[in-house]
């Protein structure tokens, strides 16, 4: 039977639970922990702080499925492998066993007719060779030995083959030892072996055995404890198991591409026309997964929701390439739903907004590329080069970003100022960068009486802006309370109406007239989850997290403190909001006296 992407994530998931390690969940795209990173880069990455010694409540020995993103691959996307968006099998010792367990684990996996069968004989592996920060690794050596891999089907490697460096510039690293399958092809030339780039010998898994912590000076010291970080590619391992030339030939990604080839009525695909249709493929998979996010991300000018704008622009783009005049990313998001909706529901509940953001985006950009591209063709007649500001008019007044000018240039043979350009776009963005940064901060000032009231008001305000605006996936994205007013940001990417105002107001003060009482209740993550609770689930590995409830009205995930009926509120009036960022709206509100009182 063939192993499909689905089958070999619970094949995975499977042998390492038999081997008692604890499923950890898949964490959002989007880090929570580390705003060095706009993405979730590998199944590790959100492991970190475990790497270092914090202990992780599941225990030493954890396996999971991490969905990640890789913004350094964009412009790599088209050939046979390349994906941005993918996901990643992993498994982890914490200060548990150390290399001869996790080979032997690796070696049974890969090997055991119980799991995924493949031929020991076609088995090869490299290992660290060692340098002047770490030692040649004998210890993997033996430990493959062992299994009966034979001396010529191990091969030694250098840093830059086997050694996982850190995240960023600093943090847990250390050698690693990969596993490669041969695909039976003739080999390259003499010195073809595995972590040859020909294609003959594919790459299944990597086994990272992390014991360094590389500092900031650039040296390496020795962890407090040894771990184990193995990380298997979920697409591209199903390529192979699948036996296809692609991860775009897969189960989980074919039918995208086909959708695409049929939306430009291609039927044999030139190498051209191929690259673009991957193109697409790709970008709409990762964007929808980026709209579709636990903590989703808009397309805008700045950050992750610029790498979002850009993936969708570049998608558009190459649809025009192959001849795709009419909107199609919704129609693609629908399908990369579909099948992937079994794994992550959010994806189906989050649906409306996805499609309509991709709408939204499709018919900015459909407007302006071609009025841009002739522009593009305009300046490059009358220039050898696009100088920063004509590159900063592209982006302005035609949303090209900047990388999309310099792709277009570079198939031209033109260079781009991009330093100009950006020294453009900087004095164009301060006022707005300043803004920006002043978000997210918040939380209350004080514990009186007023503040948690106003506390309690803004759980009302969230759930009654959830209603009345009928979109189930606003979020909070700040939050600050004073005694004398509450302040609540919230992704929103409009102006309230009046009549909106108006409803909220009415539905919060019904609320307090209803004398709701107020409930602190304590549960695990999954049963806070499970009950509808709002909230980020930032604490999913505390054991349980305290839930707040307004009578049947609100229930959000909170470290309190609030009054204990709403009766103690007053009247709840909105007294300013305005937009603060792409998507982010703020409302200020307070609460007057009763009459009387
Ligand atoms: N962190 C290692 C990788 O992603 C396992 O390859």
């Amino acid at each position: 039977m063939v192993i499909d992407s689905k089958k070999l994530r619970k094949l995975f998931l499977d042998f390492f639970s038999e081997n008692t390690h604890k499923l950890i969940p898949n964490s959002p795209l989007i880090p929570e922990y580390d705003p060095t990173v706009l993405f979730t880069p590998a199944g590790m990455h959100p492991l970190i702080p475990y790497f270092l010694g914090q202990p992780h409540p599941l225990g030493k020995k954890l396996v999971n499925v991490q969905k990640c993103f890789r913004t350094g691959d964009i412009e790599c996307v088209g050939d046979s492998s390349h994906l941005t968006f993918f996901e990643m099998l992993g498994s982890w010792s914490l200060g548990d066993y150390f290399k001869k367990e996790a080979i032997r684990l690796s070696y049974e996996f890969l090997t055991n007719k119980r799991w995924l069968n493949l031929d020991k004989n076609r088995l090869s592996v490299t290992v660290f060779a060692g340098d002047m920060d770490a030692p040649r690794d004998l210890e993997s050596y033996d430990a493959w030995s062992s299994q009966g891999i034979p001396d010529n089907r191990i091969v030694f490697l250098s840093k830059e083959d086997n050694w996982w460096g850190p995240v960023g510039n600093t943090g847990p690293c250390g050698p690693c030892t990969e596993m490669f399958y041969d695909t039976g092809k003739p080999a390259c030339g003499p010195e073809c072996g595995p972590g040859c780039g020909c294609g003959k010998f594919f790459e299944l898994w990597n086994d990272v055995f992390m014991e360094y912590n590389q500092t900031c000076s650039g040296d390496y010291e020795l962890l407090r404890q040894k771990n184990v970080d193995t990380g298997m590619g979920v697409e591209h391992t199903a390529a192979m198991l699948e036996d296809k030339k692609t991860v775009f030939g897969i189960a989980a990604i074919r039918p995208i591409a086909a959708r695409v080839e049929e939306i430009a009525s291609i039927t044999a695909p030139t190498a051209i026309q191929e690259k673009s249709i991957r193109i697409i493929t790709d970008h709409v998979r990762a964007a929808t997964f980026f709209l579709g996010d636990e903590r989703g991300v808009k397309p805008s000018n700045a950050d992750r929701g610029y790498v979002l704008r850009r993936l969708i622009r570049r998608a558009i783009r190459f649809g025009r390439l192959i001849g795709i005049e009419r909107d199609f990313l919704p129609e693609l998001a629908e399908l990369v739903i579909k099948i992937n909706e079994t794994e992550y529901p959010l994806l189906r509940e989050k649906q409306d907004s996805i499609f309509e953001e991709l709408t939204k985006e499709e018919t900015k950009f459909k407007r302006t590329l071609e009025k841009g591209l002739r522009k593009f063709q305009r300046l490059i007649e009358n220039s050898p080069k696009i100088d920063g500001k004509n590159a900063f008019l592209l982006f302005q007044s035609f949303g090209f970003p900047i990388e999309l000018t310099k792709e277009l240039a570079a198939e031209q043979g033109i260079q781009v100022d991009e330093q100009e350009f950006r020294n453009e776009y900087e004095r164009h963005q301060k006022v707005s960068a300043a803004s920006a940064k002043k978000l997210f901060k918040g939380g209350l000032s004080d514990a009186s009486s007023q503040t948690k009231s106003l506390h309690t008001a803004t759980h009302l305000l969230n759930e009654a802006l959830r209603i009345v605006l009928k979109k189930k996936d606003i979020v909070q994205r700040g939050s600050n309370i004073t005694p004398e007013r509450l302040r609540f940001d919230f992704n929103f990417d409009r102006a309230l109406t009046p009549e909106e105002i108006a409803a909220v107001e009415k539905l919060v003060n019904e609320q307090i007239q209803k004398c709701l009482p107020v409930k602190r209740t304590e549960m695990t993550v999954d049963e806070a989850k499970a009950s509808g609770a709002q909230g980020v689930f930032d604490d999913k590995y505390r054991d349980t997290v305290s839930v707040y409830s307004v009578g049947n009205f609100s229930s959000e995930i909170c470290g309190g403190p609030h009054v204990t009926n709403t009766s103690e509120l007053g009247i709840f009036k909105i007294k300013k909001q305005k937009g603060i960022a792409a998507g982010v709206r703020r409302i200020r509100a307070v609460l007057e006296h009763k009459k009387g009182n």
